[in-house]
């Protein structure tokens, strides 16, 4: 199958629920003007959890050809778990992807290998596809094994799941010198890491889950460089932090993808 490129911003924690409205109607009305081809490329919202309610309101109302989700969820379904968001309260949003295992959620919070995989089956299980981010530290890519550590941590995640559940995920190769550095990764070492990847998937699962998955980039990426990483075989798009906060740099990274 041909997998569909997608754009997703991941707004971390910027934005309270007024500041994403303003920015959902901008960013729609920048669309029209440029008669944007929603055809051709997916463009998803990562918002926080207080802003997701009105981010549904709006793309609802106005059908706009927009996907969101959120950056994690909690393991478990209910009960008394202070502070945490389940996987169906974010179905029930309307929410299509939740962002697991980010490198900020794995340094700041407990978020370790079981719990990532838990977080995994957790927004399956509520009909959501999980994009989990891997990547290298500067130090595993200065000892030459960042392949094997950014494919290793795909594998922790992927080794107790089925076929059917693997084909509704989507990889995000983020290596961790690259976020928010200015640190673009080259296109040929993004394209070599989103290939082992896949690799590992086809070699795991088999050819159809493969060739399903989307793999993105990330890590500081900007409209500059997105026309020569699009352009790897292995790479269905991105996952863009500091640059999804501007509007028209946010389309133009949509347009060139
Ligand atoms: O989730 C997004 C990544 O952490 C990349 O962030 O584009 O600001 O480097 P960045």
């Amino acid at each position: 199958p041909t997998r569909m490129p997608v754009v997703v911003g991941n707004w971390k924690m910027n934005f309270d629920h007024l500041e994403a409205t303003y920015f959902i109607q901008k960013l729609a009305w920048t669309l029209r003007d440029v008669h944007f081809d929603n055809r051709r490329c997916e463009i998803a919202l990562l918002p926080s959890f207080t802003s997701l309610r009105s981010v549904q309101v709006l793309v609802e109302a106005d059908r706009l050809p927009l996907t969101y989700g959120a950056q994690s969820v909690s393991v478990t379904t209910q009960g008394a778990f202070t502070g945490d968001i389940s996987a169906d309260m974010l179905a029930r949003l309307g929410c299509t992807y939740v962002l697991v295992g980010h490198s900020e959620r794995r340094k700041y919070h407990p978020e370790d290998d079981a719990n990532i995989v838990d977080q995994v089956r957790a927004v399956l299980a509520a009909g959501m596809h999980p994009i989990l981010c891997v990547g290298e530290s500067f130090e595993e890519r200065r000892q030459g094994i960042a392949l094997d550590f950014a494919v290793g941590q795909v594998s922790d995640v992927t080794r107790d799941l089925s076929d059917e559940q693997t084909s509704h995920m989507l990889i995000a190769y983020e290596p961790v010198w690259a976020i928010g550095t200015g640190m673009v990764a080259t296109p040929q070492s993004a394209q070599d890491a989103a290939r082992a990847i896949r690799d590992h998937v086809r070699s795991t699962f088999d050819e159809t889950v493969a060739s399903s998955v989307r793999v993105l980039y990330g890590g500081s990426v900007t409209s500059r460089d997105v026309a020569q990483l699009i352009e790897q075989p292995d790479i269905d798009g991105f996952l863009v932090g500091g640059a999804s906060l501007d509007v028209d740099e946010f389309t133009s990274i949509a347009r060139l993808t």
